[in-house]
């Protein structure tokens, strides 16, 4: 038998996804016991009444025979987030192969009382895997001290960081589309492709999270971790094989060459907060955090050094999408010159969410009355059917209990993407008010 528990078992993340997750996952994973651990006080009635209220609000008509019986492999434990509260924990004799899952506010405090409460409690053998959430770390620095630690207590094996955007559907598709495809490979480099977008847009605004994101704001929030996973995903090397250990590999190689398209800070990167910002609850009255912020790189590569990547991210824009835009060149000998039609670029457009589709937009009518050439779109749309659809906090628990590491992120991961990020926000520390657009 496995035994998964869930530290921060009565907050958000557990309620609007985890629960969720879990129940879609319960006949894949129903030789589970489950143990919610936080500081609330509750019966395990009470709980599995919150694990049934979020599995009835978040999962599209649940078959509620099924639902019973997940709920009765459901039990709650209350304690601190230390060695006393987990004390609690090691009176209900867990065995065997155990996934400890931190749902709780991050930072090194936290995770080290809850770790070195298992440790104290013998709580951690070969069998255990341990879950951490973002965000890891607030700079290189403090990632660096949580990498070190945890390591300290677990094997790198048995880590998994996750980043829940690496394990959306249309993100994952990218590795048959790119690597089962013969015919893309050999084009996917700065030779073909012009430029790259990765656009992450929100429409709604910071919501009750004023106390985190003020002091973190959409580059620590999104860039670090998101969109950098993102740019890494679509231009890594074709891994040796779909292990873990060829995939992180794979991305670690571009997330050290990542540098700014120019060495000015104003040239390369804009910021922006949208109006109304500084009135959000716990959000200070003369803030410059930044809600929307785009990034021009290179890839300093052979392959990559000639194409600029744009990364953007932003709260309260006209729209949610998440899209990764691949702009190839135009053709290099031009025929259709002299008509007075252009030919476009081809692209491959990657709409991660809402629409879960791929669209290659080709060059594919030739008009016979003025000779020119037009562009027509194909449209793959492999996610059309919702049901199919995987949220992907089910795919990341999938391949948790799987221990299956190729979607969750190593620690040298998290280190590179942080050097990165530290260096653009010392970049733009000076110039901040002055950069920061009202949108
Ligand atoms: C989180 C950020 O990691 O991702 C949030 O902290 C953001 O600010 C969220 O809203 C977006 O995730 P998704 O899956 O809804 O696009």
């Amino acid at each position: 038998m496995k035994t998964f528990i869930l530290f921060g078992a009565s907050g958000d993340l557990a309620r609007q996804k985890l629960y969720a997750a879990l129940f879609e996952l319960y006949a894949e994973e129903s030789d589970f016991r489950r143990i919610g651990f936080a500081r609330t006080e509750m019966t395990n009635a009470e709980f599995r009444e919150i694990v049934k209220e979020s599995v009835e609000a978040y999962v599209a008509k649940p078959d509620s025979k099924k639902l019973e019986k997940f709920l009765q492999t459901w039990e709650y434990v209350s304690g601190s987030y230390d060695s006393n509260g987990i004390a609690q924990l090691a009176q209900c004799c867990i065995v065997g192969e155990v996934f400890y899952y931190l749902s709780i506010p991050s930072g090194l405090e936290l995770i080290q009382g809850v770790v070195n409460g298992l440790a104290k409690n013998n709580l951690i053998n070969d069998g255990s895997s341990i879950v951490l959430e973002k965000p890891f770390g607030f700079d290189f620095g403090s990632a660096k001290k949580i990498n070190l630690f945890v390591q300290k207590h677990f094997k790198e094996t048995q880590i998994y960081r996750i980043d829940h955007y690496l394990a959306k559907d249309l993100v994952q598709d990218m590795l048959a589309l790119r690597f089962a495809n013969p015919i893309f490979e050999p084009i996917w480099n700065g030779k073909y492709i012009e430029k790259i977008d990765i656009d992450i847009k929100e429409d709604e605004g910071i919501r009750s999270r004023g106390q985190y994101y003020d002091k973190a704001g959409a580059i620590k929030d999104m860039i670090q971790n998101h969109a950098l996973q993102l740019l890494a995903f679509s231009t890594m090397d074709k891994p040796a094989s779909l292990s873990a250990k060829s995939i992180h590999e794979g991305k670690n190689a571009i997330l050290k060459r990542i540098k700014l398209w120019s060495e000015s800070a104003a040239e390369a990167i804009s910021i922006g907060q949208y109006d109304g910002y500084k009135n959000e609850p716990y959000v200070s009255p003369d803030s410059d955090t930044e809600t929307l912020a785009s990034i021009k790189v290179r890839i300093d590569s052979p392959k990559w050094r000639t194409v600029p990547v744009t990364i953007t991210s932003g709260k309260k824009m006209d729209k949610k999408t998440t899209d990764i835009t691949i702009h190839f060149k135009k053709n290099s000998k031009n025929i259709w010159e002299g008509r007075g039609c252009e030919v476009q670029n081809n692209i491959i457009h990657i709409n991660v969410q809402p629409d879960n589709d791929i669209r290659l937009k080709l060059n594919s009518e030739y008009d016979a009355s003025d000779k020119c050439a037009y562009p027509t779109e194909l449209r793959f749309g492999f996610r059309d059917n919702k049901m199919l659809l995987k949220e992907p906090y089910e795919n990341a628990l999938r391949d948790l209990f799987a221990h299956d590491q190729s979607i969750f992120i190593n620690s040298k991961e998290i280190l590179l993407s942080w050097k990165f990020i530290d260096g653009v926000l010392e970049k733009i520390k000076p110039l901040r008010k002055k950069m920061l657009k009202k949108y």
